[in-house]
């Protein structure tokens, strides 16, 4: 099967690192083209699958800024749009991945009669949306032969804002499990606390810093910086834990969230929070850090569509607790493979947090719960057999025409 997926984004977000896999076993026949150049389509070099920048113009590609701002002017689209209707006449399928993907791939499907999918990996709603953007989104994806949901909450906010349900189909982000098979071998190893160690230095090291004797106690939040990830929330509900509770912000703020970052850095230390928060920006090693932690904390304000993170966090077997809503609330169930405390409540995130902290039997055997769980529903070999079916499909329907 020829494939033509297209993604906005330069950055390597979940949404990224989720087409990555879906790509992988088509990469001899298939081509991915995004917008811009960055860490995504170097990610795609560095494991041989073929990518092409498909416009020289800086077109807005944030995923935040509105679809008309960002595609404003038709002039500045011409181009990729033609690029793009060009290049899919040499492929089966336009696989879009993000809304200006969709925007430039249902377009370019008109003129190159090739069958539309569109993968999606936002909840289509107020918290997310503005009015036109959903719209615009909902109207395009219709024409798609087939819309892929990464979650249940996803689907439902789509059908809820107008789209059809008709070509609709839910599956969730696969993940390697060797990987983390592998990793949780060695961390169960030496390893583990040697790495743990260098974290916890730095938590420990200089006079203000944590008593020497203590161990802390590490909650990694792993996420871009966004106000709608609630990095804020975590800080506030430090300040309700007890002192030997740090926490490890890994992520950074990839689509020009940088004021919140300053209201970041500036809350920490109006709390006096400066030697128990570290922010380490973005890592490769996710993993490793994961299984550092005593905790990894997902704090989304708004549903979060699916939540690489929490799946991540579970295949590590670090205990993990989440936010409330969208497809968090799918993936975690609440005191057997995980928690699930309120969005935005800091009080009741500081609560769960020391209930995890007093009770590390508990927080082990959920762990372990959430890990076999995560392993039974979340193995990308199944997820990229779905899909890999459902594309088949559209070929065959498309033939059938
Ligand atoms: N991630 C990463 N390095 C970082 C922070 C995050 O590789 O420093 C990865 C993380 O492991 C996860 C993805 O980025 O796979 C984020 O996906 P998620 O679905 O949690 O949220 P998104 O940012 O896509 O909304
Ligand atoms: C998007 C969503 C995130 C999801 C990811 C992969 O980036 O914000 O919740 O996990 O896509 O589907």
């Amino acid at each position: 099967m020829k494939i033509l997926f297209l993604d906005q984004s330069g950055k390597l977000g979940g949404a990224e690192l989720c087409l990555a896999d879906i790509v992988h076993p088509f990469k001899a026949n298939s081509l991915v083209g995004v917008f811009s150049e960055g860490t995504f389509p170097d990610y795609l070099r560095q494991r041989n699958i073929p990518v092409k920048i498909l416009t020289d113009q800086t077109l807005d590609v944030q995923k935040s800024s509105g679809l008309l701002a960002g595609l404003k002017s038709i002039r500045q689209l011409l181009p990729l749009i033609g690029n793009v209707i060009r290049l899919s006449r040499q492929y089966d399928v336009i696989y879009t991945n993000t809304q200006k993907a969709l925007v430039v791939g249902a377009i370019a499907s008109l003129f190159s009669r090739r069958p539309l999918v569109y993968h999606l990996h936002d909840i289509i709603s107020p918290d997310h949306f503005s009015a036109t953007n959903r719209r615009i989104i909902v109207t395009l994806a219709n024409r798609a032969t087939l819309i892929i949901a990464n979650s249940q909450s996803s689907r439902e906010a789509f059908v809820q804002a107008g789209g059809s349900p008709n070509n609709l189909r839910v599956v969730y982000n696969g993940f390697h499990l060797d990987r983390y098979a592998e990793h949780v071998k060695r961390a169960k190893a030496e390893e583990k606390e040697i790495f743990r160690n260098q974290i916890a230095s730095t938590f420990i090291a200089s006079k203000t810093g944590i008593e020497n004797n203590i161990r802390p106690f590490i909650v990694g939040h792993f996420s871009r910086l966004a106000p709608w990830k609630g990095q804020h929330v975590l800080i506030e509900a430090l300040q309700h834990c007890s002192d030997d509770v740090v926490v490890l912000f890994v992520g950074d703020a990839l689509f020009g969230e940088e004021d919140y970052v300053q209201q970041l850095h500036q809350q920490v230390k109006q709390l006096k929070l400066e030697r128990r928060v570290r922010f380490l920006s973005f890592r490769s090693d996710v993993p490793q850090l994961m299984m550092a932690c005593d905790l990894v904390a997902h704090t989304s304000t708004a549903p979060e569509p699916f939540g690489r993170v929490i799946v991540e966090a579970m295949l590590c077997e670090t205990p993990v607790m989440a936010a409330a809503a969208g497809g968090a609330a799918e993936i975690v169930e609440p005191g057997q493979t995980g928690w699930l405390t309120p969005p935005e409540d800091a009080c009741q995130l500081a609560d769960t947090i020391m209930n995890i902290y007093h009770q590390p039997a508990l927080a082990q055997k959920v762990a372990e719960q959430g890990k076999a769980m995560a392993q039974r529903r979340f193995d990308v070999r199944a997820t990229n057999a779905q899909i890999h079916q459902l594309l088949q499909a559209v070929l065959s329907a498309g033939k059938a025409h």
